[in-house]
């Protein structure tokens, strides 16, 4: 029930219903991975019972292709799809360019190639996720399991020429052995702490033989629509700048959601 939910549940819950008024019928769309994503999908699936939406969806993890055919709707892959409309999808930070660490879920590769081959990128996000500079939240890189300590090392070895303030590496565990991504790949997370230049930083890690992809978005994402706990939205645009302001009732009508983790 939607009274039930917690401040950031409904921050999370009023972002993607503002998000999905975006998406228009004969739309192939991203889905993105993720708690706030999820609300967004589950959103997106009530539209297309309510209105007849018919839309396509690219799901970013194996976890949201099961929710969106859950929630009716229509799955296909990036291949089928060849090119996306629009991509909606939360983010573990935004800084005040739009750019973003995301892969908190370790979906960030497939993430970032959706996100890559859509004509826009709408991220979802509650007050939390705003940060001045990336960083504090541990930037997450995915290497092939083929000689990850010797990639690590590597990694730890680039790290010193770079302007960070923290350099601990630990490889993402899950129940006592290493999480495994959809690619079944691993992924080590960097406590960086501040990422003084993410662009500089992206490009350099990405050298590395072994790694596969990191975690910064940097002039991906187009707006980002910021929830609060209260109703409001706000619709931040990357380009113009121009930020929107509304709120978001959540009514009777919206008792199909629980609270959901992921
Ligand atoms: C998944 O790998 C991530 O990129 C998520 O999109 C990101 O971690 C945001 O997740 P939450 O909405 O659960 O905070």
């Amino acid at each position: 029930m939607t009274q039930d939910l917690s401040p950031i549940e409904k921050a999370k819950l009023v972002a993607s219903k503002r998000a999905v008024d975006f998406v228009e019928s004969g739309m192939k769309v991203g889905l993105g991975t993720g708690s706030t994503a999820a609300w967004m999908v589950r959103c997106l699936g009530e539209r297309v019972h309510r209105e007849g939406l018919r839309i396509k969806g690219v799901p970013t993890s194996s976890r949201t292709a099961d929710l969106a055919r859950e929630v009716g709707i229509e799955v296909i892959s990036l291949d089928e799809a060849k090119w996306l409309d629009l991509t909606i999808d939360g983010t573990d930070e935004f800084d005040p360019e739009l750019n973003l660490i995301k892969g908190g879920g370790g979906a960030h590769l497939w993430e970032k190639i959706v996100a890559t081959a859509s004509d826009r990128m709408v991220v979802i996000a509650d007050v939390s996720k705003q940060v001045e500079a990336l960083g504090a939240f541990p930037l997450p890189v995915e290497v092939i399991p083929f000689g990850w300590q010797t990639t690590k090392a590597l990694i730890e070895e680039t790290l010193e020429s770079l302007d960070v303030l923290g350099r601990e590496c630990v490889l993402r565990g899950d129940h006592g052995a290493p999480f495994r991504t959809d690619e079944g790949n691993f992924i080590i997370d960097l406590h960086l702490k501040r990422i003084a230049n993410p662009r500089r930083f992206s490009l350099v890690i990405n050298q590395i033989p072994g790694v596969v992809e990191n975690g910064l978005f940097i002039d991906i994402c187009d707006a980002v629509v910021i929830g609060h706990g209260d109703g409001r939205v706000e619709v931040r645009d990357a380009s113009s700048g121009e930020i929107e302001e509304g709120r978001i009732e959540i009514g009777d009508g919206d008792n199909l959601f629980t609270d959901i983790s992921d």
